[in-house]
This record gives C-alpha cells, sequence and structure tokens, in this order.
C-alpha cells in the first residue's frame, strides 16, 4: 500500500505540539514495517534550508490559480521516509519558526489561503495530476490545514480513500463567509451539514464529513468528542460518523526519548539501573539553579494554553512550594500564564524554574530529571509527554481524560502491581492538589515509588501496536490484504 501522509508540521522540521512527533514517528514506523509512506508538507523555510543542504532538488514547477508552485522531493532527516515539500514562496517564505503564526503571535492573515493551497496540491498529487511517478492508494490527512484533501477528492474518479485525523477538536480552521468565497469553494459547500459551522467556514469538517475513515489520537478522546462536553459543536456530526471514527492510541519514538542513550542526558540510566536518575536530577537542579537537594521535583513542559491546564497549576504552585516542592518548567504560549508564572518563578528563585521557549534538550532533561510530571489538561486527545515520562521513570499526575485516561494508571484504582501515576478525575484544582499530595506520600516510601517508576519504564508505548492498526485501516480501505 502506498500512503501519503499530509501534514503541517514534522520534527525535526517544524514544530509546535505533538503532530510533528506523531507526523515523524508514524510513517517511521510504517516504512520500517515495509510500507510506502510518504510525507507531504509545506515548504517551509527550515524545511528547503534542510533539503537544499541534502541535495535535494525540484521535481516539478507549475502554477496553481495565481501562484508560482513546485514540488521537491527530499528525505526526512533521520529516517528513511521520503518528503514532499510544497514550495510556495508567496504562501509559505515566511520568518518565525510558527508556522501559523507570525513573530508577533498572530495568526497569519492567510492562512485559509495558505492551507487551502496546499490541499489542492495534496488533492492534486492524489490523483496523479503533477507527472509524478509516485501515486498514493490512500491519503492520510491530520488536522484542519489537510481537511480539505477530501472535500477536493470527493466528486474525482478514481480517487485514493482518505482518513482523516484529529488530533485536537479544539482548532478547527474557522474563517469568514468572505474568506469562503475568496477562495472560489462552491457554493453547495456553504451548508450546515458540509462546510459552514454557524456562519463560518470550517476547514475541520471537510475532513469530518467528507473522508472515509476518520481516527482520533487515543480511544478515551474518540469516545469523549461525542459528547456535548468535548466536542466542539460537532459532537452530533461525530455521532453520526460514529462507524467510520476509531481511536487509535500514539506511540512515541522510543529512539528518540530513551534514557538509555539520549543525546541529550549527562547520565543515561534504564529500568535495571535507575538509581543513576538522580545524577541526572542533581544536574538538572544546577542547570536551573534550584536548590541541589532531594525535594521532590515536579516538571511540567507543554504549550501555556487552556488546554494544558495551567490556571489549576497555578491554584497548586505556591501551597506545594511551601511544602517544600520544587518545579521544573518549560513552556510558551500566552502571555498571562506567562506572566503568572514568572512571578512564582521570581518569588521562589531556589525552588521553581521557569524557563520559556521552546528548548528541545531541555525537555528530554526535565523529563529525565524530575521525579514527578504534571499534567492537568483539561482535555487531551492523546498526550506524548506523560510517556516520555513513563519511559524515563519520572512518575506522571494527570486529569483522567483522553489519551492521558488511556495510558496513567493509577494504584487507588488498579492497585500498586499495575499503576504508573496518580490520577485526578474531578475537574478542580483541589483534586489536582489532592493526587499530586498522594503522589508525594507515595514519593516518601521508596519501595512504593520504585514499583511505579517501574512499571512505567516496563510499559511498551512505541508504535509497534498502533502502527498496525493503521495498516489494517488502510488495507480495510483499499481493499487489499497484503503488505505492498
Ligand atoms: P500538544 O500536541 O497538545 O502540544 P503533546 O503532549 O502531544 O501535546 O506533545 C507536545 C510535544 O511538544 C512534546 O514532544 C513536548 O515535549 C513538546 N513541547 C511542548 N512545549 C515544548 C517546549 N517549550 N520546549 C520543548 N518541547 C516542547
Ligand atoms: C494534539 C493533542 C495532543 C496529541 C497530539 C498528537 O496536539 O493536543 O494530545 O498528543 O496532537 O496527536
Amino acid at each position: 500500500i502506498r500512503i501519503l501522509f499530509v501534514t503541517s508540521e514534522v520534527f525535526p522540521l517544524i514544530k509546535t505540539g505533538g503532530l510533528a512527533d506523531v507526523s515523524a514517528s508514524l510513517p517511521d514506523a510504517l516504512c520500517r514495517l515495509g510500507y510506502d509512506c510518504q510525507l507531504l508538507l509545506p515548504g517551509y523555510p527550515a524545511a528547503l534550508n534542510a533539503a537544499r543542504e541534502n541535495g535535494s532538488r525540484r521535481k516539478t514547477r507549475f502554477r496553481c490559480g495565481q501562484y508560482d508552485v513546485s514540488l521537491w522531493q527530499t528525505r526526512l532527516p533521520g529516517t528513511t521516509v521520503t518528503l514532499w515539500l510544497v514550495d510556495c514562496p508567496a504562501l509559505f517564505d515566511r520568518a518565525g519558526n510558527s508556522p501559523y503564526q507570525n513573530e508577533s503571535g498572530e495568526d497569519w492573515w492567510d492562512n485559509a489561503h495558505r492551507y487551502h493551497l496546499f490541499a489542492r496540491i495534496g488533492s492534486m498529487m492524489a490523483l496523479g495530476q503533477l507527472g509524478l511517478p509516485w501515486v498514493p492508494d490512500i491519503v492520510h490527512c491530520n488536522d484542519w490545514q489537510s481537511a480539505l484533501i477530501p472535500v477536493f477528492l470527493s466528486d474525482a474518479q478514481n480517487a485514493p480513500k482518505t482518513v482523516f485525523t484529529i488530533h485536537n477538536l479544539a482548532y478547527q480552521g474557522l474563517f469568514s463567509h468572505e474568506t469562503f468565497r475568496a477562495l472560489g469553494l462552491p457554493d453547495f459547500l456553504w451548508r450546515y451539514e458540509l462546510l459552514e459551522f454557524h456562519g463560518q467556514l470550517s476547514f475541520l469538517k471537510g475532513g469530518l464529513v467528507f473522508s472515509d475513515a476518520i481516527t482520533t489520537v487515543s480511544p478515551g478522546y474518540a469516545a469523549e468528542i461525542q459528547t456535548p462536553w468535548f466536542g466542539y459543536g460537532l459532537d452530533d456530526l461525530l455521532r453520526h460518523r460514529a462507524s467510520r471514527l476509531r481511536g487509535i492510541l500514539n506511540g512515541i519514538d522510543t529512539r528518540q526519548w530513551n534514557p538509555n542513550d539520549d543525546p541529550h542526558l549527562m547520565h543515561h540510566y534504564g529500568a535495571d539501573n535507575i538509581t543513576d536518575k538522580a545524577m541526572g536530577k542533581s544536574r538538572l537542579q544546577q542547570e536551573l539553579g534550584l536548590d541541589i537537594s532531594s525535594a521532590p521535583l515536579l516538571g511540567f513542559v507543554g504549550r501555556l494554553v487552556e488546554q494544558k491546564g495551567l490556571d489549576w497549576l497555578l491554584g497548586v504552585i505556591t501551597p506545594l512550594l511551601e511544602r517544600g516542592c520544587q518545579f521544573a518548567i518549560l513552556g510558551s504560549g500566552e502571555h498571562h500564564y506567562q506572566e503568572a508564572l514568572t512571578s512564582v518563578a521570581r518569588n521562589w528563585p531556589s525552588q521553581c524554574s521557569l524557563s520559556l521557549g521552546y528548548h528541545e534538550g531541555l525537555a528530554h532533561r526535565i523529563t529525565a530529571g524530575a521525579d514527578g510530571f504534571l499534567m492537568p489538561s483539561r482535555f487531551e486527545p492523546c498526550g506524548l509527554n506523560q510517556m516520555y515520562s513513563l519511559r524515563y521513570g519520572t512518575v506522571p499526575v494527570v486529569h483522567g481524560v483522553g489519551g492521558l485516561n488511556d495510558t496513567v494508571f493509577d494504584p487507588a484504582e488498579v492497585g500498586l502491581p499495575r499503576a504508573n501515576g496518580f490520577v485526578f478525575r474531578e475537574p478542580t484544582p483541589d483534586a489536582f492538589y489532592k493526587a499530586i499530595e498522594r503522589a508525594l506520600t507515595a514519593f516518601g516510601c521508596r519501595k512504593t515509588w520504585r514499583k511505579l517508576q517501574d512499571n512505567g519504564m516496563k510499559g511498551d508505548y512505541s508504535w509497534a501496536n498502533s502502527a498496525g492498526q493503521y495498516v489494517s485501516l488502510y488495507q480495510m480501505l483499499s481493499g487489499t490484504s497484503n503488505q505492498g
């Protein structure tokens, strides 16, 4: 089976969150299993520079509407995965590290045009209209940025089958009716059953309505988004398409995230020599200017947005600092959270460290050096950090939603022999605080803590199982049953 995996971000070229990690690790896992999975990404400067540096060339050049477009063929660094880049300088040659926003953190004014063109090229590639020798059997689209592809393919003859994966229902790609017209989308699509959503154009609905199969990134989230609380007004539609919807838990790249040989760490360790993890903790305390002590060190790495439960974290942090806990926080995002955290860190310099910005190495060192890892997410489609922390013997404390609920197991619910972390269920800071208190009690009891760490480190978070579930889905859709 030939799969075209279409994404707006991919590690290590351009990343805002977990979509980039999955867009690298899933295609890589599929290629390793012997499937022909190729990636399509907008030609952002970082991606085109990497392509030029490794001697890649443009394969074809053409006009699409008012735009000059060319397609580059290269390889995703560190993998054998073929990567196609949609080079359209007018739309993608933009400064800054974010694919979606300018340097002041505002969405690019023409995002609808940018990802409309990207989807247009994806559909032309899928239909073999670009004169390339390679044509896919399956097009796997991800999030709103590629959600128009199933729309464009819906009335084409011999179109490949489409899979649409929801990584986060909160980001829908909503634009005005004026933009709908400016894009030249056919009038009949402006209907509530199709692309219209409460008077706006919804890119996301394109994927939800027109794809042959919908997946999301954990079984828990697949069930949640069919309820009003998590459904963002789309739960009706998702219930209507429930027979086409399934949750497939993300895997992680167990080579990038391996405490035994992680290049970002000075001290390596594994399940058999976990005592060496303590050296990483002291080193981290030193790096961050915290007291070097045996106080419980709690880590947080993530986007500073409402989804990640920052207000709950801010609600519990001071009493925990008063009790002697330390915090290592890394993130970037909304101003008011940055400011609130900055003020806490300023008041507690030897116990609370805040690093603003995106730092890959530090993310690894916090994951390794912390004792506990906090994820009080309001909702979490899958979440990768809890799996990274489990693998690093760092015990997660999480809100029991979505993928967190599918991967973290609390001793109070499953018993210590199967537990690997702490889960709170009530959506309040108080419940979060109580879960941390239980974690601190366990931290004080060496044997219990070891068992939790051990259970976490022995779990399988690789793509072994989940890549197979995608393969079954591709096979079912394309009507094949043999690897090809
Ligand atoms: P989401 O996609 O919702 O942001 P995930 O848990 O799926 O959440 O993935 C987040 C990814 O982004 C993880 O790999 C995490 O380590 C990384 N990450 C988030 N913020 C930062 C940051 N400031 N510095 C480094 N890595 C970060
Ligand atoms: C989204 C979700 C996150 C998930 C990631 C990768 O960004 O917020 O929970 O892990 O996508 O699928």
